[in-house]
């Protein structure tokens, strides 16, 4: 990423605490709010995506950002405000996935998603945002305001509405000029995006994840992983705010310990597998993401691209969700990459699209738990 020097924005250290303070108390009232059929958790869901107006203070624009996709929801970030209104998007070592993610390409893609969202609500409420690259030794990225006068667009209107869609769609096809305005949505240097919307194609892609599925189903460690970031139950959903909640995959919420012996019996491989067939053969296409470098940075437009592409296909009322076995087992990769026609490049993500009714929001932590304010300038910062 280019470093471009812009002049700092009048967000001040004040304006940030008096802000960490007013939306983590939001989220802390919505939380403990009136029980609804989840027990407050629709409730904490909607305070989450309160739509930003006006000019943004840091803690909304780190608000906004928290929104993104992220591996796990396993939310591995941390915001570092620094001189001059200037801000790092730092890795939360503490919320890595070793099994699933060794390298943290899916964090870093993470981080990605989470300035994308930042970037646009900035721009959206009058401040040009600016990323660039941190210290090799410290790798996150650095961000710097500035103003603009750009009105928001469907991108930032789809922030609050964005999700991943883990269920069965429609089946009906997206129009080709659909298509062609999410490749433009998320045309991103140095980023290889593949749509696959031939049937037979797709299908060959189904076979990719169930292979995946079975070698990744065949290791004790990523199914202890795995189950480390289910949340079962409402009650668990809402003490963490984070991880996979089983009403967001529109499966029932039953209590932890119950579901905790049931796993292995559920949890089986023929019928995720069948179930993956399904959801891909009912997609309107899929969508494989590829970068040209295979490092930190490369991963972080990874993120932004696949971001973009989410939100605009949220403005379009299309719904996405991973499929992403292929590229996460190692050993399937190089074989799936060459399949794909992208040669020896690391395919990224794997995303089905298509038409289907909205499941519910998952959760997030709150601005003050992701946030580490700090006196040193981002280049500077540390995570921890
Ligand atoms: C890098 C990355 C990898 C992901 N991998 C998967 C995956 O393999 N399977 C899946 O169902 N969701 C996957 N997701 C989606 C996340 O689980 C989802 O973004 C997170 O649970 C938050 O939910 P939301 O996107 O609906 O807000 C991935 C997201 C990212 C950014």
């Amino acid at each position: 990423m280019r470093v471009t020097p812009i002049s700092p924005s009048a967000i001040s250290r004040r304006a940030f605490g008096k802000g960490v303070l007013a939306a983590s108390s939001a989220g802390l009232l919505a939380g403990c709010g009136a029980a609804g059929a989840m027990g407050g958790y629709e409730q904490l869901a909607a305070a989450l995506r309160v739509p930003l107006s006006g000019e943004a203070t840091m803690p909304e624009l780190i608000r906004y950002a928290t929104l993104a996709a992220n591996a796990h929801n396993a939310q591995p970030w941390l915001f570092v405000p620094g001189e001059g209104g200037t801000l790092a998007i730092m890795p939360d070592p503490s919320r890595r996935t070793p099994i699933v993610d060794p390298d943290d390409h899916h964090l870093y893609v993470s981080l990605g998603c989470a300035l994308e969202n930042l970037l646009i609500a900035a721009e959206a409420t009058g401040q040009a945002a600016l990323p660039h690259p941190l210290a090799a030794a410290n790798p996150g990225v650095g961000v710097a305001f500035g103003s603009t006068g750009k009105p928001p667009g469907p991108l930032f209107w789809a922030i609050t509405r964005r999700q991943c869609t883990r269920s069965t769609y429609s089946g009906t096809p997206v129009a080709k000029a659909d298509l062609d305005k999410l490749l433009s949505a998320a045309a991103m240097d140095d980023i290889d995006i593949r749509l696959i919307t031939d049937a037979g194609r797709m299908a060959r892609v189904a076979e990719y994840v169930v292979e995946g599925n079975e070698r990744q189903l065949d290791n004790p460690a990523f199914i202890a992983e795995l189950k480390d970031w289910i949340r079962f139950d409402t009650k668990s959903a809402l003490r963490t705010r984070d991880g996979l909640f089983n009403a967001v995959s529109g499966q029932p919420a039953i209590p932890a310990w119950l579901a905790k012996g049931l796993f292995p019996l559920v949890f089986r491989k023929d019928s995720e597998n069948s179930r993956y067939r399904e959801q891909i053969a009912s997609s309107a296409g899929i969508a494989v993401f590829t970068a040209a470098g295979e490092d930190p940075d490369h991963w972080i437009r990874v993120g932004r691209s696949y971001q973009r592409f989410a939100l605009m296909a949220t403005a379009m009322n299309i719904r996405h969700a991973h499929v992403n076995q292929p590229v996460e087992v190692e050993d399937l990769r190089p074989d799936f990459a060459q399949w794909l026609g992208v040669g020896d490049a690391r395919p990224s993500l794997v995303i089905r699209f298509g038409y289907a009714p909205a499941l519910p929001m998952s959760l997030r932590r709150s601005v003050a738990a992701v946030t580490r304010p700090t006196r040193t300038s981002p280049s500077q910062a540390s995570p921890a």
